[in-house]
């Protein structure tokens, strides 16, 4: 499917999902929240990608929501772009393929809130971190109110909603914002390999890995661990996992198929 604010351009079975509207920073109007979704429903059922890098064209990963169409929004509408945007959000969270952010610039407000959608965020050292949507009148409307306060804490999280200031990229991998800060020149090649190294591992494991920790976010520990078990006991049904325990005995490189 063609699409007119995104690119998605897939290599060696790593997919790259570039927001392109660097003339309004990739600020996330509603038609490139819906572009969004198409291209993570489509990369969920591409057996050609194996997981995907999202980052932005130019010098923004994202800078926002539109605030144009923000400003007219009803309480009716905003309610349903917050919830149209969270749907499509989660959709990223969920998606069984490992979502790694290369965030390349600029991640305000809704951009943001895209990459703490994502399983892990690589930044380059120019990229800057904030929520300045109560300068707005707004608050984040995408997930930031409850994402940043389980990656980074309640008082940090309390501190960029209030504020409202931007922090670097120091800062935000040194609050647990972002897994790791890269010169920008190596963004993107330290992302693919990062990425490359997870798709040697057994894709059956790494979607459940995925899907033990969102799922067990939201879980009593008892009910999380549970769930781990069921998730550990299945993968010993699975082909890769014989695969990748005799490989280690054998003292060579496993073959996984994902069967
Ligand atoms: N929504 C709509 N347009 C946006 C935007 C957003 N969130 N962020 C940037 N743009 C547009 C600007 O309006 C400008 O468009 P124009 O050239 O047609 O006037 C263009 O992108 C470039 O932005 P500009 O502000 O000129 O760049 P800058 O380097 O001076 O400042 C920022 C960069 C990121 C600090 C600034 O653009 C900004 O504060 N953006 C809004 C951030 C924000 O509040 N996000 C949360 C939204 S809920």
């Amino acid at each position: 499917m063609p699409f007119k604010f995104l690119t998605l351009e897939v290599a060696d079975r790593v997919a790259t999902l570039t927001i392109n509207r660097p003339d309004k920073l990739n600020a996330l109007n509603d038609a490139t929240i819906a572009e969004l979704g198409h291209a993570i429903d489509q990369i969920r059922v591409d057996d050609s990608i194996g997981g995907v890098l999202l980052t932005g064209a130019g010098r923004a990963f994202v800078a926002g929501a539109d605030i144009s169409e923000l400003s007219s929004q009803t309480p009716v509408l905003a309610k349903a772009r917050a919830r149209a945007g969270q749907d499509v959000f989660r959709r990223f969270e969920t998606c069984p393929k490992p979502v790694i952010a290369a965030v390349n610039g600029f991640a305000l407000g809704g951009g943001c809130e895209l990459a703490m959608a994502c399983h892990i965020r690589i930044a380059s050292d120019a990229a800057k971190f904030g929520q300045p949507e109560s300068k707005l009148g707004l608050l984040p409307g995408f997930g930031g109110s409850q994402r940043l306060p389980r990656l980074v804490g309640k008082g940090r999280a309390m501190q960029l909603l209030l504020t409202g200031e931007m922090i670097d990229a120091a800062e935000a991998y040194r609050i647990g914002l972002v897994n790791k800060v890269v010169p920008a020149t190596e963004l993107m090649n330290f992302a693919k390999e990062m990425m490359k190294g997870i798709l040697s591992n057994a894709p059956i494991a790494v979607a459940l890995s995925i899907e033990a920790i969102d799922r067990g976010l939201g879980m009593s520990l008892d009910e999380g661990l549970v769930l781990e078990a069921n998730h550990f006991g299945l993968l010993a049904a699975t082909d890769d996992m014989g695969e990748g325990t005799r490989a280690f005995i054998e003292k060579r490189a496993p073959a996984f198929k994902g069967k």
